[in-house]
């Protein structure tokens, strides 16, 4: 028997058969059934080896914590030892701090769930901002953060021709700077303040953006407004064309037509969430660190 296998779940399996070749792992899937009422009722393989890598990425995250919550203690019973979750979304980062008096800090209580589930999680991209790194939320180096930041500005740098990569916001200093810097882009980062769920207020940089391609580079697009209010100001002060690349592609309803009808052109996202948008894998990026560990 192998010493290590890959666990996922069916609506994840292209980046589940990409990555257990390139961990060179056995692959097998968690059965799962939805009663009428929303209970789950799942399946793992009986016998499992002493290592257990889950990927799940946490993209509609609520039902899918109780996967984890419900797989993680069957998947010690049927004879793993040490767990690995693989989530190349984590949710519930954003909320890192009470907002308001009395506002649950999501971020905090998740990870303290699922570093008690898991001996290690890893992840790309988490929007950690005002806490800063994964110790902190997953002490004793058991959380591992991994950027695709860079697979992304590869992307970039191989379809267009000196292309500007702009940050619609402070967060995304880090990834934009890291996508631009190998490939000496010019990059810059916006302004932004939001008003609600689907209200942004945004101010690009002080760039020149006259005729030069402007690719918007950030770790999610949900709603998609924030790339919105980019792309609209950057078409307005004459950028020739408004791509998008982002490490996570959540789009929510219609944001994707949304985007394209405020003329952004192409829109690029890695496999850590599955959407059509999917060019570039966090597969090798995964492998690695596993191989790591
Ligand atoms: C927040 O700062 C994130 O980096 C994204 O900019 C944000 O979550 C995108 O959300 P939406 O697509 O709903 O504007």
């Amino acid at each position: 028997m192998s010493e290590q296998m890959l666990l996922a779940f069916e609506d994840e399996a292209p980046l589940a058969q990409v990555l257990a070749q390139a961990l060179g792992a056995p692959l097998a899937f968690v059965q799962r059934h939805a009663f009428p009422d929303g209970e789950l009722r799942l399946r793992l393989p009986e016998g499992l080896p002493p290592r257990v890598l889950m990927l799940r990425g946490l993209q509609q995250p609520n039902e899918k914590l109780v996967e984890l919550l419900l797989c993680a203690p069957a998947a010690r019973e049927l004879g793993a030892r040490e767990l690995i979750l693989l989530s190349p979304y984590l949710a519930y980062m954003r909320q890192d701090m009470a907002f308001t008096p009395g506002e649950v800090v999501s971020q905090r209580h998740v990870a303290a769930l699922l570093g008690s589930l898991f001996d290690a999680v890893l992840t790309v991209d988490p929007h950690l901002h005002r806490v800063r790194s994964m110790d902190e939320l997953f002490p004793g180096r058991r959380g591992l953060a991994l950027s695709a930041a860079p697979l992304l500005g590869q992307w970039v740098a191989q379809q267009l021709n000196r292309p500007i990569l702009i940050g619609p916001d402070e967060e995304a200093t880090q990834w934009v700077r890291a996508a631009a810097q190998p490939h000496a882009l010019e990059w810059g980062i916006g302004r932004k303040c939001r008003l609600g769920d689907r209200e942004v207020i945004l101010e690009l940089p002080p760039l020149e953006f006259g005729a030069r391609a402007v690719v918007l580079l950030d770790d999610v697009a949900s709603t998609g407004q924030t790339l919105i209010a980019a792309a609209t100001q950057a078409l307005a002060r004459g950028a020739a064309s408004v791509d998008v690349a982002v490490t996570h592609a959540l789009f929510v309803g219609d944001a994707l037509a949304q985007l394209h009808e405020a003329g952004v052109r192409h829109v690029w996202s890695t496999d850590a969430v599955p959407h059509p948008s999917n060019v570039v894998s966090v597969a090798p990026l995964l492998a690695q660190a596993v191989a790591q560990l």
